[in-house]
């Protein structure tokens, strides 16, 4: 019984073994890719203002200024500009990073998803 058991164990993952470090390697350069194209914390943003957004209270971040961008931050972080959620998630993010995070956003939206 125990024998037959393990032969039969051995036989189904044999198919699956050789094609394990291609999938991997697929997993691996698709994360790299996304990651080169976004600065840390920018895809949090995205969830929230991305295509959902549309239609919805959350405002749409397409083709706004990187300038503008930063200058709203500024007044979320500072209580100037009275928010719901924007002041608590401003003040999560350094200047360098609401920088970097806001020339990414100000990109077109085709220039964003490319690849490097
Ligand atoms: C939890 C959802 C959520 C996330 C995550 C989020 N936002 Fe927002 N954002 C909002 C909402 C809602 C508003 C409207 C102001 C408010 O009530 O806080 C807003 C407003 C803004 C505005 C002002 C837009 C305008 O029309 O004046 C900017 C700029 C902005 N967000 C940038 C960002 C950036 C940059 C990030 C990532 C660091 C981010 N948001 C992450 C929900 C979100």
């Amino acid at each position: 019984m125990r024998h037959t058991k393990n032969r039969r164990g051995r036989r189904s993952l044999t198919p699956v073994l050789p094609v394990l470090p291609v999938l991997l390697a697929g997993l691996v350069s698709s994360a790299t890719a996304w990651a080169d194209a976004a600065p840390p914390g920018a895809t949090a943003c995205t969830g929230c203002h991305g295509p959902a957004a549309l239609g919805s209270v959350i405002p749409s971040l397409d083709g706004r200024a990187a300038d503008d961008i930063v200058a709203q931050m500024q007044a979320f972080r500072s209580g100037e500009r009275e928010a719901t959620v924007m002041g608590r998630i401003a003040r999560g993010y350094t200047e360098e990073e609401t920088r970097a995070i806001a020339e990414w956003l100000g990109k077109p939206e085709a220039t964003r998803h490319a690849k490097p």
